[in-house]
Protein backbone atom coordinates (compact mmCIF):
# COMPACT_ATOMS: atom_id res chain seq x y z
CA UNK A 1 0.00 0.00 0.00
CA UNK A 2 1.17 3.36 -0.62
CA UNK A 3 2.11 6.57 1.73
CA UNK A 4 -1.50 7.97 0.95
CA UNK A 5 -3.41 4.96 0.20
CA UNK A 6 -5.03 5.66 3.68
CA UNK A 7 -7.77 6.95 4.85
CA UNK A 8 -6.52 9.26 7.91
CA UNK A 9 -3.39 9.63 5.70
CA UNK A 10 -5.60 11.01 2.85
CA UNK A 11 -8.02 13.14 5.05
CA UNK A 12 -4.73 15.05 7.04
CA UNK A 13 -3.42 15.31 3.22
CA UNK A 14 -6.02 17.41 2.22
CA UNK A 15 -6.32 19.59 5.49
CA UNK A 16 -3.76 21.48 4.45
CA UNK A 17 -4.41 20.60 0.66
CA UNK A 18 -7.84 21.87 0.22
CA UNK A 19 -6.26 25.52 0.77
CA UNK A 20 -4.17 25.28 -2.92
CA UNK A 21 -6.31 22.66 -4.28
CA UNK A 22 -8.48 24.44 -6.73
CA UNK A 23 -6.32 27.91 -7.39
CA UNK A 24 -2.76 26.08 -7.38
CA UNK A 25 -2.68 21.73 -7.46
CA UNK A 26 -5.92 20.98 -9.61
CA UNK A 27 -5.53 23.02 -12.67
CA UNK A 28 -2.41 21.64 -13.62
CA UNK A 29 -3.78 17.85 -13.67
CA UNK A 30 -7.60 17.78 -14.35
CA UNK A 31 -9.17 20.34 -16.61
CA UNK A 32 -12.46 21.04 -17.84
CA UNK A 33 -12.03 19.78 -20.55
CA UNK A 34 -10.53 16.29 -19.29
CA UNK A 35 -13.40 16.50 -17.13
CA UNK A 36 -16.09 17.09 -20.02
CA UNK A 37 -14.75 14.40 -21.99
CA UNK A 38 -15.14 12.49 -19.14
CA UNK A 39 -18.38 12.64 -17.90
CA UNK A 40 -19.41 12.01 -21.73
CA UNK A 41 -19.60 8.13 -21.28
CA UNK A 42 -21.91 8.99 -18.01
CA UNK A 43 -24.36 9.37 -20.15
CA UNK A 44 -25.89 12.58 -18.30
CA UNK A 45 -28.42 12.81 -20.86
CA UNK A 46 -31.65 13.29 -19.07
CA UNK A 47 -32.05 16.29 -15.96
CA UNK A 48 -34.47 13.87 -13.87
CA UNK A 49 -31.08 11.71 -13.34
CA UNK A 50 -30.05 11.35 -9.76
CA UNK A 51 -26.47 11.17 -9.62
CA UNK A 52 -24.20 10.54 -7.01
CA UNK A 53 -20.70 12.30 -6.61
CA UNK A 54 -18.00 10.23 -4.76
CA UNK A 55 -14.45 11.91 -3.75
CA UNK A 56 -16.29 15.07 -4.93
CA UNK A 57 -13.76 17.69 -3.16
CA UNK A 58 -13.84 20.99 -3.85
CA UNK A 59 -16.64 20.13 -6.31
CA UNK A 60 -14.65 20.79 -9.50
CA UNK A 61 -16.58 17.74 -11.24
CA UNK A 62 -19.51 18.01 -9.56
CA UNK A 63 -19.75 21.64 -11.64
CA UNK A 64 -19.16 19.56 -14.85
CA UNK A 65 -22.31 17.29 -13.46
CA UNK A 66 -24.41 20.03 -13.12
CA UNK A 67 -24.06 21.52 -16.30
CA UNK A 68 -26.60 18.21 -17.29
CA UNK A 69 -28.41 18.06 -14.41
CA UNK A 70 -29.89 20.05 -11.73
CA UNK A 71 -27.83 20.59 -8.41
CA UNK A 72 -31.12 19.45 -6.52
CA UNK A 73 -30.27 15.73 -8.21
CA UNK A 74 -26.84 16.16 -7.32
CA UNK A 75 -25.43 13.84 -3.87
CA UNK A 76 -21.39 14.23 -2.88
CA UNK A 77 -19.91 12.34 -0.92
CA UNK A 78 -16.10 12.96 0.51
CA UNK A 79 -14.03 11.78 3.41
CA UNK A 80 -12.98 15.59 3.86
CA UNK A 81 -14.44 18.26 5.57
CA UNK A 82 -12.06 20.78 4.39
CA UNK A 83 -12.51 19.62 1.22
CA UNK A 84 -16.35 19.48 0.97
CA UNK A 85 -16.56 23.21 2.77
CA UNK A 86 -15.28 25.10 -0.19
CA UNK A 87 -17.42 22.77 -2.39
CA UNK A 88 -20.48 23.90 -0.07
CA UNK A 89 -19.50 28.06 -1.43
CA UNK A 90 -19.36 27.68 -4.59
CA UNK A 91 -22.45 29.28 -6.33
CA UNK A 92 -23.31 26.46 -8.90
CA UNK A 93 -23.38 23.31 -6.17
CA UNK A 94 -26.13 25.49 -3.77
CA UNK A 95 -28.66 22.85 -4.01
CA UNK A 96 -26.80 20.09 -3.75
CA UNK A 97 -26.78 17.26 -1.01
CA UNK A 98 -23.56 17.16 0.96
CA UNK A 99 -22.56 14.24 3.08
CA UNK A 100 -19.43 13.06 5.21
CA UNK A 101 -18.76 9.59 4.19
CA UNK A 102 -16.71 7.01 2.66
CA UNK A 103 -16.22 5.30 -0.84
CA UNK A 104 -15.82 1.87 0.76
CA UNK A 105 -19.05 1.78 2.53
CA UNK A 106 -21.44 4.85 0.71
CA UNK A 107 -23.96 5.61 3.26
CA UNK A 108 -26.82 5.41 1.10
CA UNK A 109 -28.94 2.13 0.07
CA UNK A 110 -28.83 -0.38 -2.35
CA UNK A 111 -30.36 1.03 -6.06
CA UNK A 112 -30.65 4.70 -5.00
CA UNK A 113 -28.83 6.78 -8.16
CA UNK A 114 -28.89 6.31 -11.44
CA UNK A 115 -25.39 7.69 -11.78
CA UNK A 116 -22.59 7.29 -9.84
CA UNK A 117 -19.03 10.05 -10.72
CA UNK A 118 -15.55 9.20 -9.10
CA UNK A 119 -13.07 11.75 -10.22
CA UNK A 120 -9.92 10.93 -8.92
CA UNK A 121 -10.32 9.61 -5.79
CA UNK A 122 -9.50 5.49 -5.78
CA UNK A 123 -5.70 6.70 -5.65
CA UNK A 124 -6.55 6.98 -1.79
CA UNK A 125 -8.66 3.83 -1.66
CA UNK A 126 -6.85 0.97 0.93
CA UNK A 127 -9.61 -1.15 -1.05
CA UNK A 128 -10.07 0.02 -4.84
CA UNK A 129 -12.40 -3.32 -5.70
CA UNK A 130 -14.52 -2.73 -2.45
CA UNK A 131 -14.90 0.76 -3.66
CA UNK A 132 -15.57 -0.04 -7.32
CA UNK A 133 -18.25 -3.06 -5.84
CA UNK A 134 -19.95 -0.22 -3.76
CA UNK A 135 -20.50 2.14 -6.66
CA UNK A 136 -21.93 -1.18 -8.04
CA UNK A 137 -24.34 -1.62 -5.15
CA UNK A 138 -25.69 2.49 -5.17
CA UNK A 139 -26.64 3.06 -8.52
CA UNK A 140 -30.36 1.59 -9.46
CA UNK A 141 -30.62 -1.39 -12.46
CA UNK A 142 -30.10 0.01 -15.90
CA UNK A 143 -27.62 3.33 -14.27
CA UNK A 144 -24.02 3.97 -15.19
CA UNK A 145 -20.91 3.98 -12.92
CA UNK A 146 -17.76 5.96 -13.97
CA UNK A 147 -14.50 6.03 -12.70
CA UNK A 148 -12.10 8.64 -13.53
CA UNK A 149 -8.01 7.97 -12.24
CA UNK A 150 -4.83 8.11 -13.07
CA UNK A 151 -2.80 5.38 -14.95
CA UNK A 152 0.62 3.71 -14.08
CA UNK A 153 3.21 5.87 -15.05
CA UNK A 154 5.45 3.77 -17.43
CA UNK A 155 8.88 5.99 -17.14
CA UNK A 156 10.84 4.72 -14.28
CA UNK A 157 11.28 7.90 -11.98
CA UNK A 158 7.74 8.67 -12.53
CA UNK A 159 6.25 5.14 -11.46
CA UNK A 160 8.37 5.06 -8.49
CA UNK A 161 7.31 8.44 -7.33
CA UNK A 162 4.17 7.30 -8.30
CA UNK A 163 4.09 4.63 -5.81
CA UNK A 164 5.39 6.04 -3.05
CA UNK A 165 2.49 8.50 -3.03
CA UNK A 166 -0.27 6.83 -4.22
CA UNK A 167 -2.26 4.35 -6.33
CA UNK A 168 -1.45 4.68 -9.70
CA UNK A 169 -3.34 1.47 -11.22
CA UNK A 170 -2.86 -0.01 -14.49
CA UNK A 171 -5.19 -0.09 -17.25
CA UNK A 172 -5.74 -3.58 -16.88
CA UNK A 173 -6.73 -3.29 -12.90
CA UNK A 174 -9.41 -0.87 -13.87
CA UNK A 175 -11.30 -2.69 -16.29
CA UNK A 176 -10.74 -6.09 -13.84
CA UNK A 177 -12.14 -4.21 -10.85
CA UNK A 178 -15.53 -3.24 -13.12
CA UNK A 179 -15.60 -6.97 -14.89
CA UNK A 180 -15.68 -8.43 -11.14
CA UNK A 181 -18.13 -5.90 -9.97
CA UNK A 182 -20.42 -6.78 -12.26
CA UNK A 183 -20.72 -4.47 -14.12
CA UNK A 184 -22.01 -4.50 -18.81
CA UNK A 185 -21.39 -2.61 -21.41
CA UNK A 186 -17.66 -1.54 -20.32
CA UNK A 187 -16.92 1.59 -21.78
CA UNK A 188 -13.59 3.46 -21.89
CA UNK A 189 -11.89 6.89 -22.72
CA UNK A 190 -8.14 8.31 -21.99
CA UNK A 191 -8.00 11.65 -20.96
CA UNK A 192 -5.00 14.06 -20.75
CA UNK A 193 -3.98 17.81 -20.06
CA UNK A 194 -2.66 19.64 -23.06
CA UNK A 195 0.79 19.89 -21.74
CA UNK A 196 1.04 16.01 -21.65
CA UNK A 197 2.90 14.92 -24.56
CA UNK A 198 3.67 11.13 -24.50
CA UNK A 199 2.67 8.26 -25.88
CA UNK A 200 1.71 6.54 -22.99
CA UNK A 201 -1.53 7.20 -21.54
CA UNK A 202 -2.32 9.60 -18.31
CA UNK A 203 -5.74 8.99 -17.04
CA UNK A 204 -8.32 6.63 -17.76
CA UNK A 205 -12.53 7.24 -17.86
CA UNK A 206 -14.44 3.97 -16.96
CA UNK A 207 -18.23 2.99 -17.50
CA UNK A 208 -20.36 0.48 -16.83
CA UNK A 209 -23.82 -0.36 -16.18
CA UNK A 210 -25.59 -2.00 -13.88
CA UNK A 211 -27.75 -5.08 -15.36
CA UNK A 212 -29.77 -6.61 -12.29
CA UNK A 213 -30.85 -4.96 -8.91
CA UNK A 214 -29.21 -5.65 -5.88
CA UNK A 215 -25.53 -5.99 -4.66
CA UNK A 216 -22.95 -6.98 -6.74
CA UNK A 217 -22.37 -10.53 -7.29
CA UNK A 218 -18.33 -10.18 -6.28
CA UNK A 219 -17.33 -12.25 -3.67
CA UNK A 220 -14.22 -10.59 -1.77
CA UNK A 221 -11.72 -13.29 -0.37
CA UNK A 222 -11.50 -13.69 3.17
CA UNK A 223 -8.48 -11.44 3.78
CA UNK A 224 -7.97 -9.24 7.52
CA UNK A 225 -9.47 -5.59 7.50
CA UNK A 226 -6.99 -3.42 5.58
CA UNK A 227 -8.03 -0.58 7.77
CA UNK A 228 -5.62 0.83 10.64
CA UNK A 229 -6.62 0.40 14.52
CA UNK A 230 -6.63 3.08 17.48
CA UNK A 231 -4.43 6.53 16.95
CA UNK A 232 -1.19 5.40 19.47
CA UNK A 233 1.61 6.96 19.51
CA UNK A 234 3.32 4.97 16.96
CA UNK A 235 0.52 5.38 14.67
CA UNK A 236 0.19 9.00 15.10
CA UNK A 237 4.55 8.75 14.26
CA UNK A 238 4.00 6.90 11.06
CA UNK A 239 0.57 8.72 9.86
CA UNK A 240 3.03 12.28 10.04
CA UNK A 241 5.60 10.30 8.17
CA UNK A 242 3.31 9.21 5.84
CA UNK A 243 1.63 12.23 5.31
CA UNK A 244 5.03 14.63 5.31
CA UNK A 245 6.76 12.08 2.82
CA UNK A 246 3.84 10.82 0.57
CA UNK A 247 3.36 14.89 -0.21
CA UNK A 248 7.38 15.50 -0.90
CA UNK A 249 6.76 12.39 -3.61
CA UNK A 250 2.76 14.36 -5.04
CA UNK A 251 4.93 17.69 -5.29
CA UNK A 252 7.63 16.46 -7.23
CA UNK A 253 5.25 15.84 -10.18
CA UNK A 254 4.36 19.86 -9.84
CA UNK A 255 7.62 20.79 -12.09
CA UNK A 256 7.07 18.80 -14.48
CA UNK A 257 3.71 19.97 -15.27
CA UNK A 258 5.03 23.61 -14.88
CA UNK A 259 7.80 22.96 -17.76
CA UNK A 260 5.04 20.90 -19.73
CA UNK A 261 2.47 24.14 -19.15
CA UNK A 262 5.46 27.10 -20.31
CA UNK A 263 6.52 25.07 -22.80
CA UNK A 264 2.89 24.25 -24.30
CA UNK A 265 1.68 27.82 -23.35
CA UNK A 266 1.70 29.14 -26.48
CA UNK A 267 0.53 26.23 -28.79
CA UNK A 268 -2.95 26.91 -28.26
CA UNK A 269 -3.11 30.51 -30.18
CA UNK A 270 -5.24 30.99 -32.77
CA UNK A 271 -6.97 27.49 -32.34
CA UNK A 272 -10.73 27.85 -32.31
CA UNK A 273 -11.00 26.64 -28.45
CA UNK A 274 -13.85 27.68 -26.10
CA UNK A 275 -12.55 30.04 -23.06
CA UNK A 276 -13.44 27.18 -20.59
CA UNK A 277 -11.12 24.70 -21.94
CA UNK A 278 -8.10 26.89 -23.10
CA UNK A 279 -5.17 25.27 -20.58
CA UNK A 280 -2.52 27.00 -19.15
CA UNK A 281 -1.14 28.61 -16.16
CA UNK A 282 -3.69 30.53 -14.49
CA UNK A 283 -2.94 33.84 -12.71
CA UNK A 284 -2.69 32.50 -9.03
CA UNK A 285 -0.38 29.86 -10.54
CA UNK A 286 1.92 32.37 -12.24
CA UNK A 287 2.11 34.93 -9.35
CA UNK A 288 3.18 31.95 -6.96
CA UNK A 289 5.66 31.02 -9.51
CA UNK A 290 7.49 34.81 -9.46
CA UNK A 291 7.16 35.14 -6.02
CA UNK A 292 9.02 31.67 -5.32
CA UNK A 293 11.67 32.57 -8.22
CA UNK A 294 11.67 36.44 -6.44
CA UNK A 295 12.35 34.25 -2.76
CA UNK A 296 15.12 31.83 -4.41
CA UNK A 297 16.76 35.16 -6.31
CA UNK A 298 17.12 37.06 -3.07
CA UNK A 299 18.67 33.87 -1.21
CA UNK A 300 20.93 33.31 -4.48
CA UNK A 301 21.69 37.25 -4.56
CA UNK A 302 22.52 36.90 -0.10
CA UNK A 303 24.85 33.87 -1.00
CA UNK A 304 26.84 35.41 -3.44
C1 LIG B 1 -8.05 14.58 -6.01
S1 LIG B 1 -9.47 14.92 -5.02
C2 LIG B 1 -10.72 14.87 -6.27
C3 LIG B 1 -11.85 15.79 -5.96
C4 LIG B 1 -12.90 15.94 -7.04
N1 LIG B 1 -13.53 14.70 -7.40
C5 LIG B 1 -12.37 16.64 -8.28
O1 LIG B 1 -12.68 16.20 -9.35
O2 LIG B 1 -11.65 17.63 -8.16
C6 LIG B 1 -9.74 13.39 -4.15
C7 LIG B 1 -10.86 13.46 -3.14
O3 LIG B 1 -11.15 12.12 -2.71
C8 LIG B 1 -11.48 12.18 -1.34
N2 LIG B 1 -11.31 10.84 -0.76
C9 LIG B 1 -10.18 10.13 -0.58
N3 LIG B 1 -10.45 8.94 -0.04
C10 LIG B 1 -11.80 8.88 0.15
C11 LIG B 1 -12.70 7.90 0.68
N4 LIG B 1 -12.26 6.73 1.13
N5 LIG B 1 -14.01 8.20 0.71
C12 LIG B 1 -14.48 9.40 0.26
N6 LIG B 1 -13.68 10.36 -0.25
C13 LIG B 1 -12.35 10.10 -0.31
C14 LIG B 1 -10.52 13.21 -0.78
O4 LIG B 1 -10.96 13.71 0.46
C15 LIG B 1 -10.51 14.24 -1.88
O5 LIG B 1 -11.45 15.26 -1.67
Amino acid sequence: MRLMQHKKEAYWFYWYLSNFYDKFVNPLFWTARMRDESLSIAQLDSPGLKVIDVGSGTGFTTQGIVEHVPASQVTCVDQSPHQMSKAKRKADLQGCTFLLGDAENIPFPTDSFDRYVSAGSIEYWPDPQKGVTESYRVIKPGGIALLIGPLEPVNRFSRFIADTWMLFPKDSEYREWYKNAGFTDIQVRYVRPAWYRSKVEYGIAIAGRKPAPGESPYVAPAKAPVEEGPLTLGRRLQLIWRVVAGSTAGFLFIPGALIGYLRTAFDQRGQDIPAKYREGLNGYQITALLVIAAIIGGIVWRVL
